[in-house]
């Protein structure tokens, strides 16, 4: 069925408002692709040959010679825009037609012939931060998914893999560093200006493309590859960050090891650029041997960045990397097949994670993510499968739908192949299809044909939308066999090839353990091993072997929980055991009496986990932290947020309450030995659950004090932002003001910007009352600017996404002020507004009044004038 969401009116008024307002007088158009009209191109692009003459920060002409083979008929290149200056085909002038996203030459000469187009654009100007832009002076570029238009006219979709050879040219002083992907083939100085030219061996797509230009400061290392390559690493940032560049150096070299180690990988130029920029939209981006960062993603140090933040460096570095071989040697055929390189990537970088810090802490991360966001987001209109069948903005369909959950499908073939399995798999792929644009369905073939496996059915992964359940409708021994039945479904969907791990847990432990292929849309499975009379409790979907909501019918007692949780050695199930147990509180709290007494058992299990010295202390950490508000959003209908927040307010201050010496004396048992810090698991760990404990101490009486002398004695980021987070939450505070202000002189006085959005984000997420107020003078403040996404999203979308309770404020107050945002800074940064419009993404899951703020809000953006098709998208498929 065809999605067309797109009033016809919407989509006209879109045109007409944008049409004249570009330099090229072009207008984009808000047209839906399918994924189904694939279609191959007339032409092949043999080679790319392009010159950036840098005039200013506001003018760089770019001259591009592009060698067409084969094929015949009209050629249609994309462009937006762009203001051309001369176009000449095998160096004669043809005719050619503008059209409203690109150029058409109706009748060239037969192929093989040479374009030369010369085009002028205006990278300051580029608000929007796609295709080349300035940031901070330097110039660079961003071009996934399709920025490339944006810089010269060209087939800018990922099937045209061609050669590029590039010159840069600007002033040698205001852009000292000139860069672009490959091998710096020749350089030279010409009065006051210099040039350098790179050629990339490897044909790649255009959305691989990148050039910096710019005055950076770096740091420099090398690496041996497995077959004794030498390859010169850098990692360049403006030169004030220099001194905060070395975790990821660090970070890419283990990532280029353990690429080589678990797949067999090695890296193919003899030099790998890591820049790192502070306007940047996204993370980062894995252009062919220089990838472009947002400064979030790269710079850490002991005192700015905190644990969390270190660990993000590592993974996004190890990411890019490994997109080298998912995502540069092998790509996509088109955007709808982003799953292929995004999941793999994400899954590869996970599992790297897991090795590198601690395996069951990072999955659980990965796994609340999926719930808290993911499962949301199947819970909205927004609801895509992880290989999207349409879009508009192709840029709208970077989610944690094709990311997050792509790599939950990746990990299962790894649990339906096992390890060896799914490696033969991979370098089969590899094997098959270096070099190509490829579909998710040639990675199945690859999966299959390695293993000799039928994975036909599998396929379902990336065709259907939604989150799968799987009810146990009857568990039990019967003739000696413990057997259970479930029965899947997915809104009337074809049933899913499911891999279901399972164990059986009794006070002895786990034992049994099995996996359980579940491809009907129910079955009876019998666990292999004789069972005697002991209580055994099924322990399901080990270490989330699916992503999927998991239920029994009925539902599994409080002792059969409390058993998982005290004996199940799968940390998944263990954590997840406790958070079901606090997840009926906060709910029995939210539907009865919200100062009713906490149960015991809750107490209890907290108290347990407080006290058990041998569990690593991040997932103790986890344990103790409750459901967030959008897991738990998800178990009610008509949704009232008010009371949702108190809930959850009312049981912490409970098991605070309850568990007062309990949290003291686990708090001062994690407290550091010394000043010296460490990035092990173990030190890491420490500080998550102090500081967690911390988190529950604020609470009480005497909380204040607690935090105000943490924060006086923290020696890192992480020990420093935890109880600021706290006391910002607390207007009545003699600690609030002081510990904020002098969080703030330290930022300021040291330049760290990426701290400065630290101290606008605690600020915005902080519940209390007049937040909106609060949040409406943070954007006075003289730090605040809109065309810096990290710090715009440091206070709109923190507060959007971070503070429920006054995001969803009765009045309608904070739906008017996110609106408000949405809309002007559509204007700027499409891609920034469409994100944020996702915060209205739930609105039908509240209650009436709610609903209905929520709503008017949408259709507010909806009818605003001049309105992205990034935006109109969001705003659309929501509304529908
Ligand atoms: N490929 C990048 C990554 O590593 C993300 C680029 C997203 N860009 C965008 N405009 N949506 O995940
Ligand atoms: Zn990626």
């Amino acid at each position: 069925m065809r999605f067309s969401f797109l009033l016809a009116t919407a989509a006209r008024a879109f045109q007409t408002a944008r049409g004249g307002g570009l330099r090229s007088g072009l207008s984009m158009s808000a047209v839906e692709k399918f994924r189904a009209d694939y279609k191959s191109l007339p032409y092949g692009v043999e080679s790319v040959n392009l010159n950036f003459d840098i005039k200013s920060e506001s003018s760089t002409y770019v001259t591009s010679k592009l060698r067409f083979v084969g094929g015949g008929g009209p050629l249609e290149l994309d462009g937006e825009d762009l203001k051309l200056v001369s176009l000449r085909v095998d160096g004669e002038p043809v005719e050619y037609e503008l059209t409203p996203d690109g150029l058409k030459i109706a009748t060239p000469p037969p192929a093989p012939f040479e374009l030369e187009t010369v085009v002028e654009i205006d990278p300051k100007a580029n608000t929007q931060l796609s295709g080349l832009y300035a940031s901070s002076g330097n110039l660079c570029t961003q071009c996934e998914a399709e920025g490339f238009r944006r810089i010269t006219y060209f087939y800018d979709r990922p099937d045209v893999m061609s050669k590029y050879t590039v010159r840069v040219e600007a002033d040698k002083d205001a852009y000292p560093v000139l860069l672009s992907n490959g091998n710096e083939v020749g350089k030279g100085v010409d009065g006051d200006r210099h040039w350098a030219t790179f050629e990339d061996p490897f044909n790649k797509p255009s959305y691989l493309f990148a050039l910096v230009a710019g005055d950076l400061g770096h740091i420099e290392d090398t690496f041996t590859t497995m077959s004794g390559r030498q390859v010169r690493l850098f990692v360049w940032s403006e030169h004030h960050n220099v001194g905060a560049l070395d975790w990821a150096m660090h970070s890419l070299k283990t990532s280029m090891k353990w690429d080589e180690d678990r797949y067999g990988r090695e890296y193919d130029l003899d030099v790998y650029h890591i820049v790192a920029v502070s306007d940047f939209n996204m993370g980062a981006m894995e252009n062919k041997g220089l990838n472009v960062f947002n400064t979030a993603c790269v710079l850490a140090k002991e005192t700015t960045a905190t644990d969390g933040d270190y660990e993000r460096v590592l993974g996004v570095v190890a990411h890019e990397y490994f997109h080298n071989w998912s995502g540069n040697r092998v790509t996509c055929r088109d955007w709808f097949q982003l799953t292929l390189k995004e999941g793999l990537t994400v899954f590869r970088d996970q599992h790297f994670s897991e090795e590198l810090t601690s395996p069951a802490a990072k999955r659980i991360e990965d796994i609340r993510i999926i719930r808290s966001s993911q499962f949301t987001q199947d819970a909205s209109p927004m609801s895509h499968p992880i290989r999207p069948e349409s879009y508009v903005a192709m840029d709208n369909f970077y989610t944690v739908t094709v990311y997050n959950k792509g790599a939950e499908v990746i990990r299962m073939y790894r649990t339906l192949l096992g390890e060896g399995g799914f490696r033969k798999g991979m370098d089969l792929y590899f094997e098959r299809h270096d070099g190509e644009a490829v579909t998710c369905d040639d990675f199945r073939a690859a999966m299959a044909d390695a293993n000799g496996k039928d994975l036909t059915q599998f396929e379902e992964w990336y065709k259907q939308a939604g989150t799968p359940t799987i009810k146990v409708t009857e568990r039990g021994v019967k003739d000696g066999a413990y057997r259970l039945t479930l029965t899947q479904s997915n809104g009337g969907k074809p049933p899913l090839h499911v891999p279901i791990k399972a164990a059986l847990v009794a006070p002895g432990g786990a034992v049994a353990e099995t996996l359980f292929e579940l491809t009907d849309e129910s079955k009876t499975f019998e666990f292999p091993m004789a069972v005697n009379g002991e209580p055994y409790v099924p322990s399901l979907l080990r270490g989330f072997s699916a992503p999927v909501k998991l239920s029994f019918e009925p539902p599994l007692s409080i002792a059969e929980l409390e058993s998982l949780a005290a004996y199940d050695d799968d940390a998944f199930v263990k954590w997840d055991s406790w958070q079901q147990l606090a997840a009926r509180v906060v709910l029995d709290k939210y539907h009865g009496a919200q100062d009713a007494p906490l149960p015991d058992y809750l107490v209890n299990a907290f108290k347990a986990t407080l006290t058990n010295g041998d569990e690593e202390s991040s997932l103790r950490a986890y344990s103790l932290d409750l459901p967030d508000y959008s897991t738990l959003a998800l178990e009610l209908e008509d949704l009232d947020p008010t009371k949702l927040c108190d809930a959850l307010k009312a049981t912490r201050l409970g098991l605070a309450t309850a568990a007062r010496a309990e949290l003291e004396a686990c708090y001062a048992a994690m407290a550091p030995a010394d000043d010296t810090f460490s990035l092990d698991a173990a030190a890491v760990g420490r500080r998550r659950l102090r500081n967690t404990c911390l988190a529950y101490l604020s609470k009480l009486d005497g909380g204040d004090a607690l935090c105000g002398a943490h924060f006086d004695a923290a020696t890192c980021m992480s020990d420093s932002i935890a109880p600021v987070a706290q006391l910002a939450s607390k207007p009545d505070s003699n600690d609030r003001a002081r510990c904020l202000e002098a969080f703030y002189d330290k930022a300021k006085k040291n330049q760290e910007d990426l701290v400065i959005n630290k101290w606008f984000a605690i600020q915005a997420m902080a519940d209390c009352d007049g937040a909106i107020d609060n949040v409406s003078k943070l954007l006075e403040h003289p730090d605040f600017t809109d065309t810096n996404p990290n710090r715009f999203r440091a206070v709109v979308n923190t507060f959007a996404l971070g503070n429920p309770r006054h995001f969803h404020s009765g009045d309608g107050k904070g739906y008017d002020f996110i609106a408000d945002q949405i809309c002007s800074i559509d204007k700027k940064n499409p891609q920034v507004a469409a994100r944020l419009s996702n915060a209205f993404g739930s609105w039908r899951r509240y209650e009436p009044s709610r609903r209905d703020l929520m709503r008017q809000a949408l259709e507010r953006i909806k009818v605003t004038a001049g309105l992205s098709k990034d935006t109109l998208e969001i705003v659309s498929r929501s509304l529908v």
